[in-house]
């Protein structure tokens, strides 16, 4: 490094490296086969087969997607600082660092931080709670339209005539369902479609604010945010606000 007033801090972890890039692909592809399923018929795709086909790889890649959540959030109780939810989630002073942050952005000093700055936290929380909606209404479709674990086996067992096998129910074909109960079943899963369509516009909107965010963060601030993701280190040029790792 030729500038003596660099140095490179600890940031990200391994396991929070992983979690990033993961959960970036696994979201690329997401997104792709939702659209996929969304427009559809515009696309001539017709065959129930093919319908079927598109979902079960959706919710396959939904699995990978929500295994690294989980995983993720219980690395934030016990990964290193900069990973835990005490350094995400705004609590107490939260209000006044974000001052503090704009006031320094103002007088074209920005803070300087190892880990996310105070509005970065708060992007991150959006991020988050939206990927759990996305995955809490994404496994309850798996199951209702597709009898796809883990509440799959359950959907069946109630939507099964008497006398009917549940595991010969065949996804959007009503041999062997109790009409009512199919009925009742369509009501309930209803909501999930239309909770899990709108978060995932919301979702896409808030990935790229974010991806603009850490480049124009970046160009602005400099601290190498996007090759942190990669190596785990920033390179600041002044004392970093939130201390050493
Ligand atoms: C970032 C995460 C996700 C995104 C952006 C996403 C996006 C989408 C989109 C755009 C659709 C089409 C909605 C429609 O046709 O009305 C869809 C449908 C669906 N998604 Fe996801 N999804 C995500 C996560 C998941 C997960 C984790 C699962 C389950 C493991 C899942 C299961 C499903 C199912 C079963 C459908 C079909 C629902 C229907 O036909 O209305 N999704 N998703």
């Amino acid at each position: 490094m030729n500038n003596p007033q660099l140095r490179p801090y600890k940031a990200w972890d391994l396991p929070v490296r992983i979690f990033h890039w993961v959960n970036f692909t696994a979201v690329i592809g997401l997104i792709i086969f939702g659209l996929l399923m969304l427009f559809k018929k515009e696309l001539g795709i017709t065959s129930i087969e093919a319908k079927i086909s598109l979902k079960t790889i959706h919710v396959i890649i939904g699995y990978v997607f929500v295994l690294n959540l989980a995983v993720r959030i219980f690395w934030g109780f016990i990964g290193n600082r900069h990973a835990r939810w005490r350094s995400i989630l705004p609590g107490r002073g939260f209000v006044q660092a974000l001052r503090d942050y704009r006031a320094s952005v103002s007088a074209g000093k920005p803070q300087q931080f190892i880990g996310h700055n105070p509005p970065g936290r708060l992007a991150v929380c959006a991020l988050l709670l939206l990927m759990v909606v996305m995955a809490s209404t994404g496994l309850i479709r798996a199951g209702t339209d597709i009898y796809y674990p883990p509440f799959g086996s359950l959907v069946a067992g109630y939507v099964a005539a008497p006398g009917t096998d549940p595991a010969s129910l065949v996804p959007y074909d009503p041999t062997g369902m109790e009409p009512s109960r199919a009925e009742a079943l369509k009501a309930f899963k209803d909501p999930f479609g239309i909770i899990h369509l709108y978060t995932a516009y919301m979702l896409m909107f808030l990935i790229v604010i974010h991806i603009f965010a850490v480049v124009f963060v970046e160009v602005r601030e400099g601290g190498s945010l996007i090759s942190a993701m990669f190596s785990g280190n920033k390179v600041l040029s002044g004392k970093p606000v939130n201390g050493e790792s």
